[in-house]
């Protein structure tokens, strides 16, 4: 596995590898990885012939700077895990390499609908020019022909999907399913920074959801968001942002049940801690 910090190390690296015909996969993370990550790599390889695997805590999708700061960067053993893995190329530029000018801010803004203020766009005001941003640049560098994302970040796959469409970029999206603990916690690099007891309170998050799910062709959709929404404030030290049943393309909040496209989202602050998850309902 070749471990490349800079566009043109990457770009040699490449060069070597491909040959005629071969196809590249992107995963791009930010590190701290595990097995929802590695579930990205597995896919990629049965998807294309080279992995490229890019390990970048972006700063401009950043909303905390406290956040920021404390997002976790274990850089050795993402080495590990993705030598493991079979990966084949890391890309894990310095934020100097992707944004020259940085802090100042880079030009960047794409139009990505109503949906980019909805949901985690309303409660993280630009993130998603930050995702777009930096998501744009890795597939300048790449060039790939796959990138793959995964559905934990529901609304994330969204936008770049608007942003892939709106640029005409010539790269196949995939998602892939959400992997979670044995317990149903949704895995994240965040989960870390979780105590004990907030890894139980943090339960009721993937509780919830299914609770919609198996109760969607009984219950009316005004019982069945209270009732959820009842579970996860009963909660200790776990504080709602939103939990929405949502058409799965708009993201509009569903106004009556409907046959297809249905996914129930939900952001909390888990002690002290942010967390997202969702569940495709239909
Ligand atoms: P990060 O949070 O590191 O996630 C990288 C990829 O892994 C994303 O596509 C995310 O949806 C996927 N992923 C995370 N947890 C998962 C899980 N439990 N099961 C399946 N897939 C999971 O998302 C980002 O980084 C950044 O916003 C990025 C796209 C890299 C842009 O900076």
């Amino acid at each position: 596995m070749e471990v490349t910090q800079t566009r043109a190390a990457l770009q040699e690296s490449l060069a070597k590898l491909k040959k005629a015909g071969s196809t590249v996969a992107l995963v791009p993370t930010m590190g701290a990885l595990h097995d929802g990550h590695i579930s990205l790599i597995n896919e990629a390889k049965k998807e294309a012939d080279i992995v490229v695997c890019s390990i970048f805590v972006n700063p401009t999708q950043f909303t905390d700077p406290k956040d920021l700061e404390k997002y976790p960067r274990p850089l050795e053993h993402d080495i590990n895990m993705l030598k493991k893995a079979g990966c084949d190329v890391v890309f894990m530029p310095s934020v100097k390499e992707m944004y020259p000018d940085f802090p100042k801010p880079e030009d960047w803004y794409i139009d990505l609908g109503e949906a980019e203020f909805l949901l985690e766009g309303e409660f993280r005001k630009g993130h998603y020019q930050g995702v777009t941003q930096i998501v744009y640049k890795l597939f300048k560098v790449v060039e790939p022909d796959i990138a793959l994302f995964g559905q934990k970040d529901f609304q994330q796959v969204l936008m770049i999907k608007t942003m892939v469409q709106k640029l005409d970029l010539p790269v196949k999206i995939i998602t892939c399913p959400i992997i979670r603990e044995k317990e149903g916690l949704a895995m994240s690099s965040r989960n870390v920074h979780l105590s004990e007891k907030d890894r139980k309170n943090a339960l009721v998050l993937s509780r919830s959801l299914q609770y919609i799910k198996d109760n969607y062709n009984t219950l009316d959709i005004n019982a069945l968001l209270e009732q959820a929404k009842q579970m996860i404030i009963a909660t200790e030290h776990v504080e709602l942002d939103y939990l929405t049943i949502a058409n799965g393309e708009t993201l509009h909040p569903l106004k009556q049940k409907a046959l297809k496209n249905v996914v129930a989202l939900v952001a909390a602050k888990v002690g002290e801690t942010r967390l997202i998850d969702n569940m495709i309902i239909n």
